[in-house]
């Protein structure tokens, strides 16, 4: 059985996304009304609160936690979005990257109600799907232009991708060790923060001095655009060692910790968006929601004077959720056999 959407008046209008490649799991509705993405219901249960007592993810915790919520989640969405599966015209499902557990449920449930429901089934790519979440409710600030550069910053991933058009890309480049996700969360754990770290460490720079620790900023003279963040980590554990932490230790480390990682991020995005001479930079990824990182290349943006716009999801959308995967399918829609769907780890954006 093959269900293929190919031309654009039987793309689907409107789509049920799924995803559960982590420690969410997330169901959203979304309407397409000539190309503006309209957000029907949008539901996520997280188990963060249960990691949080490890200070990382148990895979198997999260995947156990993914086969109790995925079916309410989804359920749920429905309600919200006040649709019977009838009006729904297609499911869109994470395939990958992600905890094999975790995207299983995702993938083995979509494929199901495909089967049941009678609709075609659209597999995304989690990394592409976090820039989609830019395309979500028609901000105020406007919808990704092609071309632009896309930068995606998560907690396993940090790539710099050169957007042509929907599914044509480029891949430029990407961290060589710990994304920059990855490294708040490694830092955190380092001077006594629970995790998810990025937030906690958002929240203590804000009370504290980036000049009273001085850290190296990676890779400051290389001339690609790869980034690293494992020597960050390196030296915040020596300055530990030496150290005795308190509230104030705390509060100037968080705000030199995130001071390093956004001017990494932003020294190579600006690099890359120079030579590909592109006006727009879109960013993704829970790293995204950091407050700091926005402001910063704004202001770096002006400093340097160039023609740039930046485009970053509301917060909610930065981290992971489904509406991203609806939208994702919304402009990728080309379904193949549902059984030919399959969750795969390893997916990325560099092959
Ligand atoms: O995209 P995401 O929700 O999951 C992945 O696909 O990895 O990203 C999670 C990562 C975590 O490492 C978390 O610490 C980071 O995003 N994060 C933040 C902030 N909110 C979440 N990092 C810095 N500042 C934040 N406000
Ligand atoms: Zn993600």
């Amino acid at each position: 059985m093959t269900a293929i959407i190919s031309s654009m008046s039987d793309k689907p209008q409107i789509i049920l996304g799924i995803e559960s490649s982590c420690d969410e799991t997330a169901c959203a509705i979304c309407l397409n009304d000539r190309n503006k993405i309209i957000l029907l219901s949008n539901i996520i249960a997280s188990s963060q609160s249960i990691h949080i007592k490890y200070g990382g993810i148990i895979p198997e915790q999260a995947a156990r936690e993914q086969v109790r919520s995925i079916i309410p989640v989804i359920t749920e969405a429905l309600d919200e979005a006040q649709l019977s599966p009838d009006k729904i015209d297609a499911i869109a499902v994470t395939q990958g990257p992600g905890l094999i557990g975790s995207l299983l449920v995702g993938v083995e449930t979509a494929k199901t109600l495909s089967l049941v429901w009678g609709k075609p089934l659209i597999p995304v790519n989690h990394l592409i799907g976090h820039f989609y979440a830019n395309w979500v409710n028609n901000r105020l600030s406007g919808q990704p232009e092609f071309p632009f550069l896309g930068l995606l910053v998560s907690g396993g991933h940090s790539d710099l991708v050169l957007f042509q058009d929907h599914g044509r890309y480029q891949y430029l480049g990407g961290t060589r060790d710990d994304a920059a996700g990855e490294c708040f969360d490694k830092c955190a754990r380092l001077i006594n923060l629970p995790y998810p770290g990025g937030p906690e460490i958002s929240k203590r720079a804000k009370l504290g001095d980036p000049t009273k620790f001085r850290l190296p900023v990676p890779m400051k003279n290389s001339g690609d655009f790869d980034f690293s963040f494992s020597g960050l980590k390196t030296a915040v554990s020596n300055t530990v060692k030496e150290l005795a932490l308190n509230e104030e230790t705390v509060n100037n480390l968080s705000a030199s910790i995130e001071e390093t990682i956004i001017k990494h991020l932003i020294d190579k995005t600006i690099k890359a968006a120079k030579l590909s001479n592109i006006e727009q930079i879109v960013i993704a990824g829970g790293v995204a929601a950091n407050r700091r990182l926005q402001t910063t290349f704004e202001e770096e943006i002006k400093t340097q004077g160039l023609k740039i716009s930046l485009l970053i999801p509301p917060p909610n959308l930065c981290t992971d959720n489904a509406a991203m995967i609806a939208a994702a399918g919304l402009f990728t829609a080309a379904a193949p056999s549902v059984l030919h769907v399959e969750a795969n780890p390893n997916l990325s954006l560099s092959n």
